[in-house]
């Protein structure tokens, strides 16, 4: 078993409580960093081991355009044997897909999506810094069911600021009834360094107490697993058969290949972690 991740470290704006190392788009560093990653993925070059999961995290992998998906697609092609059931996971955040966009990843080979939510409140999308709206959201989740998804993820947070129990579980409602064979649910880790952390310290909000984010936690484990979503991980909830290879990859220590900045890997009891910085 072996795993290929990709880090695309852009992003149209960066959320307030983000931590990730991503950064707001820039086309040349975006064309720098293309142009690396084709030489990264060389050094890696191995047509004897099968490539069952591949994903593609950031920042937004989204964001890239057809044609830069598509080259690093065939580069992948190029490099590695991908085994023909590989699960090929990209993280997208509505605001940057269409169902244009969403056809031609379909048709390259990505066969599982992961979709940024986080929550369905205007009021907290704002708060935290999304470029979206819930309706927005939602019009890309019903487009790439169109276009012939059949296995998304959707990703939420609990605990954000200004969050009660109820706007949990309005979240969590809305989100089952779309029916997504997967959901991620984290709780807001305020993070140093991040805009919502020198809001936090000046004393802009309060955050929820640890008894409230608790509560959210069981609220979410308990309602999920009685419309058919079980936890296998801290955060990860899925319908049987739909646990996500790349997760279950870590999880058991298996093998997987890091490239872009800030990527780790782990190959044979080795653990490393790539540069972070563009540069
Ligand atoms: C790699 S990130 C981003 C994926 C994608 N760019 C997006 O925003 O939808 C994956 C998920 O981690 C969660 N996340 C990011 N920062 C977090 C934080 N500080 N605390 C808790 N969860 C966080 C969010 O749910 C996010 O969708
Ligand atoms: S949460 Fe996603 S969209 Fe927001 S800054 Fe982080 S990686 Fe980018």
């Amino acid at each position: 078993m072996l795993g290929l991740y990709i880090h695309i470290p852009f992003c149209v704006k960066k959320c307030k409580y983000c931590d990730f190392n991503s950064y707001k788009i820039v086309e040349a560093k975006k064309e720098r960093f293309l142009s690396d990653l084709k030489k990264e993925m060389s050094l890696y070059k191995n047509k004897d081991r099968k490539i069952n999961s591949i994903f593609f995290g950031g920042g937004t992998p989204s964001i890239l355009k057809n044609e830069e998906i598509k080259m690093i697609m065939e580069e992948i092609e190029n490099n590695f044997y991908i085994d023909k059931d590989a699960e090929i996971s990209m993280e997208c955040n509505p605001g940057t897909l269409n169902e244009d966009k969403l056809r031609f990843m379909k048709s390259i080979g990505i066969n599982r999506l992961s979709i940024g939510l986080q929550a369905v409140q205007e009021h907290l999308l704002n708060f935290i810094g999304r470029i979206h709206t819930y309706e927005q959201f939602e019009k890309n989740y019903i487009q790439a069911r169109n276009v012939g998804f059949e296995n998304i993820n959707i990703d939420l947070m609990y605990n954000l600021p200004n969050q009660t129990l109820e706007n949990w579980k309005e979240t969590l409602e809305k989100v089952v009834d779309l029916n997504p064979e997967h959901i991620s649910a984290y709780s807001l880790i305020l993070e140093e360094g991040t805009k919502l952390y020198d809001m936090y310290m000046n004393e802009e909000f309060e955050m929820g107490d640890e008894d409230l984010d608790i509560e959210m936690y069981e609220y979410a484990i308990n309602y999920l697993k009685s419309k058919g979503y079980n936890q296998y991980e801290i955060s990860n909830y899925a319908k049987d058969g739909y646990e996500c290879k790349h997760n279950i990859l870590y999880w058991k220590c298996k093998n997987y290949i890091g490239l872009g900045p800030g990527a780790s890997g782990y190959i044979n009891n080795i653990r490393y972690n790539n540069e972070r910085s563009l540069d």
